[in-house]
């Protein structure tokens, strides 16, 4: 059992205690940033005259073999170790004597632990980030084929309006650019240095935070010793931002799941992206969109662990904060491996315009634009609604659609109506009226699509 406290302590830990307290199991995939901070750290010790630039080199040389034998498999985590940063100054020792026990001067697990924490999910911030890009990219492509798809808009999961494929699509991508801007501004507070922080009180010895802060990226150090190494937001800023992510993907797989049903089948999927049944042969199942919806859950969960983990801690380093990496960690694999499925899925989606013109046809979903036609022709709104509202009972009572509807029926109603009313409630023509801002109409959604080009570049 390797752990990094003696002196004090007459009797070996118990092998239990140790199983329970060590978290080298899921704190060594980040033996990367824990090196990367050690080196930084050790160039510092030396630039501040702390320790000898021999012994720095020295650090320096024996850190940069135990990554390369980590990173090709020469060298194991020894699972018997407290964390990895007990693992990786025990290994230090190991290759190159006294010189490595000076490394952990004017440091502390806990800051150590805060600067790995940040380094490790900075890089899956701009992992994400980029599988973010890619998802709307494809979002972007699939809605400029599809700007004269017509598809019926829903309220309540009920026909409502004549909207484009496309005009839909587009939605998401406002969901999934407002994500990549979360995860900026995430990043960009959890851009800040931890390392010098030490215990929590800082350090008598004369270091310089802004040296290391720099040479690891970091916009800066922390500005309080004490925040350094009790603070987390960087960790539930990033789940909360990645529940988002999920929540958005989970309506959107909703949507697919119900898309692919007999009683839409406005899409189908590629075969490489559903499943099949073992017992019913004529199955196709959207199994990826239904784990994507089911996966929601347990990033929310990670969410709600983290919050909870920290509600009520004492400043400043409480071991509690040791249950922060099992949930962050879970959080960000599971976003990355749904994204990473759920992309090719929707590029390979077929989309079948037919069923959804057809469903379009059926759900009187041009009823708002019989009423602003008598709108247009001076009838008060209200008066026009009531109106329309007596000839869709009709079309239902003698099974017909408002294309249908004779003209000497709409007359019965209001004597406003004349021939031009079968191109006024056209769907096509009732998508391509839709120009304001932001709305369903082909010009507007290329617009649409044009910012969400030029927002994504800026991103
Ligand atoms: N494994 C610990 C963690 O993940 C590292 C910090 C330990 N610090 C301490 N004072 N015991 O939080």
């Amino acid at each position: 059992m390797a752990v990094l406290w003696s002196g004090r302590f007459q009797k070996e830990l118990d092998r239990q205690v140790n199983d329970f307290n060590s978290s080298i199991s899921f704190d060594g995939r980040m033996f990367a940033q824990d090196i990367q901070g050690s080196m930084a750290h050790a160039a510092m010790l030396s630039a501040c005259g702390i320790i000898s630039q021999a012994d720095a080199d020295t650090m320096i040389q024996g850190l940069t073999s135990i990554l390369e034998d980590l990173q090709s498999g020469a060298l194991q985590l020894d699972m018997d170790c407290e964390d990895i940063h007990t693992f990786v100054e025990g290994e230090l020792t190991n290759r190159i004597g006294e010189v490595g026990k000076r490394l952990h001067t004017a440091r502390s697990r806990n800051d150590q632990v805060a600067l790995d924490l940040r380094l490790f999910l900075r890089d899956e911030v701009d992992g994400i980030r980029g599988q973010l890009k890619e998802l709307i990219q494809v979002l972007l492509t699939r809605a400029s084929e599809n700007v004269h798809t017509i598809l019926p808009g829903y309220t309540h999961l009920q026909r409502a309006q004549p909207i484009s494929f496309a005009h839909h699509l587009m939605a998401y991508v406002q969901m999934f650019l407002r994500d990549l801007d979360r995860l900026a501004d995430c990043r960009r507070r959890m851009n800040l240095s931890p390392l010098g922080s030490c215990a929590l009180a800082g350090t008598t010895y004369p270091t310089d935070r802004e040296m290391t802060a720099r040479s690891l990226g970091f916009d800066g150090p922390t500005v309080n010793s004490i925040d350094g190494v009790s603070d987390r937001d960087f960790a539930v800023e990033l789940a909360a931002g990645l529940s988002t992510v999920m929540m958005h993907l989970s309506r959107f797989s909703e949507e697919i799941i119900l898309w692919c049903s007999w009683e839409f089948k406005f899409v189908e999927l590629d075969d490489a992206y559903s499943t099949g049944s073992s017992i019913m042969p004529q199955k196709k199942n959207p199994d990826i969109a239904e784990l994507v919806r089911g996966k929601t859950g347990r990033v929310y969960g990670s969410l709600v662990t983290l919050l909870t983990m920290l509600k009520g801690l004492p400043l400043a380093y409480n071991k509690d904060m040791q249950e922060d990496k099992e949930a962050i960690f879970d959080c960000v694999d599971t976003v990355r491996q749904c994204l990473l499925v759920f992309t090719p899925m929707l590029r390979t989606m077929k989309i079948l315009p037919d069923n959804m013109r057809a469903a379009a046809a059926k759900g009187f979903i041009n009823a708002t634009d019989c009423a602003d036609y008598l709108t247009q022709k001076g009838l008060p709104f209200r008066t026009a609604y009531k109106t329309v509202g007596e000839l869709v009972a009709h079309c239902v009572r003698e099974s017909l659609t408002l294309e249908t509807l004779p003209l000497e029926a709409y007359r019965s109603y209001s004597d406003l109506f004349e021939e031009d009313i079968y191109q006024e409630i056209c769907l096509e023509a009732c998508m391509e009226k839709r120009l304001s801002q932001g709305g369903a109409a082909p010009a507007s959604v290329l617009c649409q699509i044009q910012l969400s080009h030029e927002a994504l570049e800026r991103m």
